[in-house]
């Protein structure tokens, strides 16, 4: 270990690089830049509810009320509740999309700017079992004149139309990584001082790489495309690597290399993931760490939404891979348009 890196500043915390990003747009306003502090800060306050959430299982150490005095709940909608109450009391956010709730949320600022899609939990089949979990959100300027609530335009937007993008993944360290559409920088949570700071400047996703995240379980329900990818993994020696939370096995893929895929199967047509708060948000991301987010045939980001809560096929991550996999699904087109008739 270099011992004199201990010497070193501990560096730059996320609020002066939001700070110092704003400087680079002369007219920026501030307002997403508040409006990223906001999510930051909700982080933190989820991060110490996972944190704590082994406790808060065991009966009578916290009672059945949390310290603020609140019924308890199951944490993704603690997170849901922790993140919406932040936005709306930072004023730039008019309406959210939120997993958790079927219906948009007017915030009630009806001269915010912005519209959320969130999902302020992902990866719930891992939350009581102390394996990494996370928050996916997206950021749109809205369509529609300021003035009055956000309309279902504003919340149907292409991914293209995405100003910001990002995740916290709470794990073996927690972690905000985000885009403004200017690169991909991540930020470690140093508890001690509650602050996030630059660890991971300019991510980049290596153009391949050996590993495929796949929920193999239920790949008898797979397209003939996505089987035939597999066995291609499979021929090369490639490692499998999935935890179940699109989070944490997006995070590893885009630092080490790799392909995250949640196809379309035969129990769900189009796949499992939200357009709005899991596939664009990442997409956008990994575009700009040079890497590639596709349904299989065309880019994530061009799809025109129809439901705020649309699901959509996902293949993400490193370029070479995606197109591999893209090159298989229109290989076996024809079969698999076949077999869902
Ligand atoms: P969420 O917890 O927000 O509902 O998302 C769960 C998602 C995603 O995180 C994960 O990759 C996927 O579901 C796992 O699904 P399977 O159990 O079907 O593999
Ligand atoms: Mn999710
Ligand atoms: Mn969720």
């Amino acid at each position: 270990m270099d011992h004199n890196k201990l010497a070193l500043p501990v560096g730059t915390t996320l609020d002066r690089f939001i700070m110092r990003k704003q400087e680079d747009f002369p007219y920026a306003t501030g307002e997403l830049s508040q409006l990223l502090r906001d999510i930051a800060l909700a982080a933190k306050i989820v991060n110490r509810e996972i944190n704590r959430s082994g406790l808060i299982d065991i009966a009578g150490a916290y009672g059945n009320r949390n310290v603020q005095g609140e019924d308890q709940q199951k944490l993704d909608v603690i997170a849901n509740i922790r993140f919406i109450r932040a936005l709306r009391n930072g004023g730039e956010v008019c309406t959210i999309i939120s997993e958790e709730d079927d219906e948009k949320i007017q915030t009630g600022n009806v001269q915010g700017k912005y519209v959320v899609a969130i999902d302020p939990l992902d990866g719930s089949s891992n939350i009581d079992v102390n394996v990494s979990i996370g928050t996916i959100f997206s950021i749109y300027r809205r369509v529609s004149p300021t003035g009055a609530e956000g309309t279902d335009q504003d919340c149907l937007q292409a991914g293209t139309h995405q100003v910001a993008a990002g995740y916290v993944i709470y794990g073996s360290s927690t972690m905000m990584v985000y885009t403004t559409g200017n690169g991909v920088n991540g930020f470690t949570y140093e508890p001690s001082l509650g602050e996030f700071f630059l660890s991971h400047p300019h991510i980049t996703s290596p153009k391949t790489g050996t590993v495929y995240s796949i929920n193999e379980g239920i790949s008898e329900d797979f397209p003939e495309g996505v089987k035939a990818f597999v066995a291609h993994c499979k021929d090369q020696h490639f490692s499998a690597r999935y935890i179940g939370s699109l989070v944490a096995d997006f995070h590893r893929n885009l630092l080490k290399g790799g392909i995250y895929m949640y196809p379309a199967t035969r129990k769900v047509q189009n796949g499992k993931l939200r357009l709005a708060y899991e596939c664009n948000p990442l997409a956008f991301i990994v575009e700009q760490a040079g890497g590639k987010a596709s349904n299989g045939f065309m880019r994530t980001m061009e799809i025109q939404p129809i439901g705020m809560h649309d699901r959509c096929p996902l293949f993400i991550g490193s370029t070479e891979l995606v197109e591999k996999a893209e090159e298989y699904m229109a290989q076996y087109a024809n079969a698999d348009a076949e077999a869902v008739k």
